[in-house]
């Protein structure tokens, strides 16, 4: 085991987590729904993966959502930031390790579908791995020809709707494009995405939910929509922006998780 998930082990003490969630850029306020939370910052874990990212708080939080016992990243490393797209993997490593079975992800994303606007939050279906990279190059085992046909579990994504249902909020569903970022994309490219097959766009997501089926986690994510993709209202994109609509979608995906996590769970 790595010191990583040794440490971890060690907070989380006599508590057994099986799922475990990962909060896109803005989206850490769904922290403070978190019944009895431990809080653990990222520097006080031996070799987790640190972003840089403003509006990524970077700790661990481990407590009960909706009754379900969770640990929550609070924040993530992206390709970036360090051009290696299997940064995150120590810590889903160390997740998997310490007998996470389920993972949610969950990122701030573009809308290049004019019927997902910003505020909303989107399933995600399925995904394009734009950026090329693959977080697996290099793993030597046989175990790095992972099978993506059904990369985002069918069952969870089915106690996502129920969910969002029984929350009476809306919940889109989709394909995410990754783009590496950091730059946002031009107009031309957004117009690219959507003849692709995309519905969204982000920076981040993909690379984990290939290094999670590798590690054998069932995967659940979604989008949280804040801004339409570059050149589709005129308006400039930017980070703050982010920051400033993410919560608003965020909400929404609480109430939504709120609902479903039992479910997620069972
Ligand atoms: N593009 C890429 N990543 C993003 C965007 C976008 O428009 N909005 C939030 N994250």
């Amino acid at each position: 085991m790595s010191e990583l998930a040794e440490a971890l082990r060690s907070h989380l003490g006599a508590r057994a987590p099986r799922v475990a969630l990962v909060l896109g850029s803005g989206l850490g306020a769904l922290v403070g729904a978190v019944a009895d939370p431990k809080r653990i910052p990222y520097a006080a874990l031996p070799g987790m993966p640190v972003s840089a990212v403003s509006g990524h708080a970077g700790e661990v939080v481990i407590g009960h959502l909706a009754g379900v016992e969770v640990v929550i990243l609070s924040g993530r490393i992206h390709y970036y930031e360090s051009g290696d797209p299997a940064a995150m993997r120590p810590a889903l490593e160390a997740l998997k390790a310490v007998g996470i079975e389920i993972l949610m992800l969950t990122n701030a994303a573009g809308s290049v579908n004019p019927g997902i606007q910003p505020g909303e939050v989107m399933l995600i279906e399925d995904h394009i791995a734009f950026s090329g990279r693959n977080p697996l190059i290099g793993e030597p085992s046989d175990a790095r020809f992972v099978g993506m046909t059904t990369a985002y579990d069918e069952a969870l994504r089915r106690a996502m709707l129920n969910g969002a249902a029984k929350a009476g909020e809306a919940l889109h569903r989709g394909v995410y494009l990754w783009f590496s970022g950091p730059s946002f994309e031009t107009p031309a490219e957004i117009r690219m995405a959507k003849v692709l097959g995309a519905d969204a766009v982000g920076m981040s997501t993909v690379p984990e939910t290939i290094l999670a089926r590798f590690l054998g986690l069932r995967v659940v994510a979604a989008s949280v929509i804040t801004n339409m993709g570059a050149g589709i209202t005129g308006n400039e994109l930017s980070h703050a922006e982010t920051k400033e609509v993410a919560p608003l979608g965020g909400a929404r995906l609480a109430r939504i998780l709120t609902q479903a996590l039992p479910d997620i769970a069972a």
